[in-house]
């Protein structure tokens, strides 16, 4: 039986692979696709979601608006690599459905309300909306399978030394879903800097024949070269769709029980996931961490997603 997803995500050319490997894989059935703001304003990432679908071909998943900001301090995009709309660099199509009329936490909620199994959440922004859910509606808790998170790091940061962007844009948000007994599957830029755009991966996309695959193309093209830029990274990671290839194929990576804590007071740590992999804190246990990234499995089901798609 597929596995019923809900999707919150900040698009993002990264995101975008993310709602794509959702739809397109038979093992996921995608019941929403919530947006936050993070990689752009939510006005922005709300629209760039319905592109990804528009250009896809996904219809009949509906689609929200969430949180405009994170819950204790001011929304710093991450326009130096995702663009001014948080999908710079390439001609966007008009889309071709509205937003659902329900914001993100209510939809979310009603998805939780009526669904006859447990939901998976997979996250690919800050935790914002997540943690909305946590405080409106802590009775619906006991209806999530796990949320899998594309955040935080076992090791170093990239918007700091020790940062990860989703984490650092609202450290908040994370101390409140660690807190709040979900089971959280913790993806970090520690595998997901394993999930390497090389010319290989480009290639092998832009040469397959659908419109999906070539609006794919383009956005990684200039992902890679924002990277490049900025990060002396010419491969880009493209970090997203882990969180969804572990759902459809736990072997795709090696994880730990670890403890996790976020940082919310270090003058030069704040947003850093402390994860102890060492059990230095005897800490109980919180999170399963993802360590180590079957690359060819990964990249296998990004590029059959993406030739299954329009
Ligand atoms: O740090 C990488 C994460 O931040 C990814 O989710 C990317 O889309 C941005 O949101
Ligand atoms: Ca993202």
């Amino acid at each position: 039986m597929p596995t019923p997803v809900i999707l919150d995500c900040d698009p993002g050319y990264d995101d975008v692979f993310a709602i794509w490997l959702a739809a397109a894989h038979p093992s996921v059935d995608l019941r929403a696709i919530t947006t936050v703001a993070g990689n752009g304003a939510i006005e922005h990432t709300a629209l760039n979601a319905r592109i990804a679908c528009t250009v896809a071909g996904v219809r009949g998943v509906p689609i929200a608006r969430g949180a405009a900001g994170p819950l204790a301090q001011e929304l710093a995009p991450a326009d130096w690599i995702h663009g001014a709309n948080a999908l710079g660099g390439v001609e966007l199509p008009d889309v071709a459905m509205s937003l659902d009329d329900r914001d993100a936490v209510a939809l979310i909620a009603d998805v939780l309300r009526t669904a006859d199994e447990l939901v998976t959440i997979a996250a690919t922004g800050p935790l914002t909306n997540v943690a909305h859910l946590v405080q409106r509606h802590p009775d619906l808790l006991d209806r999530i399978e796990r949320i899998v998170w594309m955040g935080g790091s076992t090791g170093r940061g990239n918007v700091s030394p020790y940062a990860e962007f989703n984490a650092s844009t609202d450290p908040e948000a994370v101390a409140i879903v660690l807190g709040s007994g979900v089971a959280l599957t913790m993806v970090g830029l520690n595998i997901t800097h394993q999930a390497l755009i090389t010319r290989e991966v480009r290639a092998r996309i832009r040469g397959i024949d659908t419109a999906t695959a070539r609006f794919g193309a383009d956005l990684l093209e200039r992902f890679c070269s924002t990277y490049d830029a900025f990060g002396d990274m010419p491969d880009g990671p493209l970090h997203d769709p882990l969180t969804i290839a572990m759902i459809v194929d736990p072997t795709v990576a090696t994880t730990v029980r670890a403890r996790v804590d976020i940082e919310l007071r270090g003058e030069h740590t704040r947003g850093a996931t402390a994860v102890d992999l060492l059990e230095l804190t005897h800490r109980p246990k919180n999170a399963t961490v993802a360590l180590e990234l079957d690359v060819d499995r990964y990249w296998a089901l990004i590029e059959s997603a993406v030739a299954a798609l329009r």
